[in-house]
C-alpha cells in the first residue's frame, strides 16, 4: 500500500513541476465550478496516475487539478470515488492519502446531501460539525499504516472547530445564510425511504448523503485538520420529501455553487 501511494505520489510530482500544494479540496456532486475560480497550473486525469482507481462511467471526467485559489497553492479532486460504485474502501481514500504526501496541511470537503433538519432549505449550506458513519466499512480496517498514522485515532473533532469558527464569521462577513450540522453517510445508491428519513433524524443527523465519512475519517488518521459543507440539495422531512430526481440534485447545487466556492475561497486565504 505504501509503495503505490508512493508511486502515485512520484508520478505525480514528475508530471507538475514538484508542485507543492499546502491544502487540498475535494468537490462533490454538482460541485465543480469552484475550477474556474483556479488559476490553473497542472491538471491530470485519475486514469494517468498510477494506482488511482478506475473510474466507473459516471466519474469519468476525475481530474486532479493544481492551481492557486486566493493566492494559495492548492490541489483540487474534481470527482471523487464513491463506496457506492463498487470501489473499496481502501481505493475511495486513496487520492486524500496521496495528496497527504504531496504536502498538503488541511483538506477541505464538499458534498451534496438531503436535509433532514426541518428549518433547512434547498440550496442551503450545512457546514459539518460531527458525522455519523453508517457506511457498512471504512478505510482504517486492516493492517494499521503506522507511516500513515495512528491504530486508534481520535475522534473527539474530526472537523476542525477552529476551521468552523472561520467559515461562520466569513459567512456572516459576506452575509451568506450558513447552518451547522451533522452528517450521516449511508451506502447509497438508491436513495432512503421515508422510514429511514425518520429514523436518521432521530439518531441526531442534520443532513445525509454517501460520501465524505470515508475521506474524513482517512484525512484524521493522516492528522490532517478537515473543514467540510454539504449543499442541501433534497429535503428529507415529513411532508416535504418528493421524489428525487437527479436533475433537481444538481439544480440545487449549481444554486448553491456561488456561496459554497465563495466560503471555501475566503476560508483558503485566511489559512497560516
Ligand atoms: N440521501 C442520500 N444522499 C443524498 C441525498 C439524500 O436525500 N441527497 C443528496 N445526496
Amino acid at each position: 500500500m505504501m509503495t503505490t501511494l508512493q508511486e502515485a505520489a512520484r508520478f505525480i510530482q514528475e508530471q507538475t513541476n514538484q508542485y507543492q500544494p499546502d491544502f487540498g479540496i475535494v468537490l462533490g456532486t454538482g460541485l465543480g465550478a469552484l475550477v474556474q475560480d483556479l488559476q490553473v497550473a497542472f491538471s491530470l486525469n485519475y486514469a494517468d496516475i498510477p494506482h488511482f482507481p478506475v473510474s466507473t462511467v459516471e466519474s469519468h471526467s476525475g481530474k486532479l487539478i493544481f492551481g492557486e485559489l486566493g493566492g494559495r497553492k492548492v490541489v483540487v479532486m474534481q470527482g471523487r470515488f464513491h463506496f457506492y460504485e463498487g470501489y473499496s474502501m481502501e481505493q475511495v481514500v486513496f487520492p486524500i492519502r496521496v495528496m497527504k504526501l504531496l504536502g498538503i496541511q488541511k483538506l477541505f470537503v464538499s458534498n451534496a446531501a438531503g436535509g433532514l433538519d426541518p428549518a433547512f432549505n434547498t440550496s442551503d449550506l450545512m457546514v459539518i460539525t460531527d458525522h455519523i458513519n453508517l457506511l457498512p466499512s471504512n478505510p482504517l480496517i486492516g493492517k494499521n499504516l503506522d507511516e500513515l498514522g495512528p491504530r486508534f485515532p481520535d475522534m473527539s473533532e474530526p472537523y476542525s472547530e477552529h476551521l468552523v469558527q472561520q467559515a461562520l464569521e466569513i459567512s456572516q462577513l459576506h452575509g451568506l445564510n450558513v447552518k451547522t450540522g451533522v452528517y450521516v453517510s449511508v451506502p447509497g445508491p438508491m436513495l432512503e425511504t421515508k422510514a429511514e428519513y425518520n429514523y436518521l433524524r432521530t439518531i441526531g443527523a442534520d443532513a445525509v448523503g454517501m460520501s465524505t465519512v470515508p475521506e474524513v475519517i482517512a484525512a484524521v488518521h493522516l492528522g490532517l485538520p478537515v473543514f467540510a459543507v454539504s449543499v442541501i440539495t433534497d429535503l428529507c422531512v415529513p411532508g416535504k420529501i418528493k421524489k428525487v430526481v437527479l436533475m433537481d440534485i444538481l439544480e440545487s447545487a449549481a444554486k448553491a455553487e456561488p456561496n459554497m466556492t465563495l466560503l471555501i475561497k475566503e476560508l483558503i486565504k485566511r489559512q497560516e
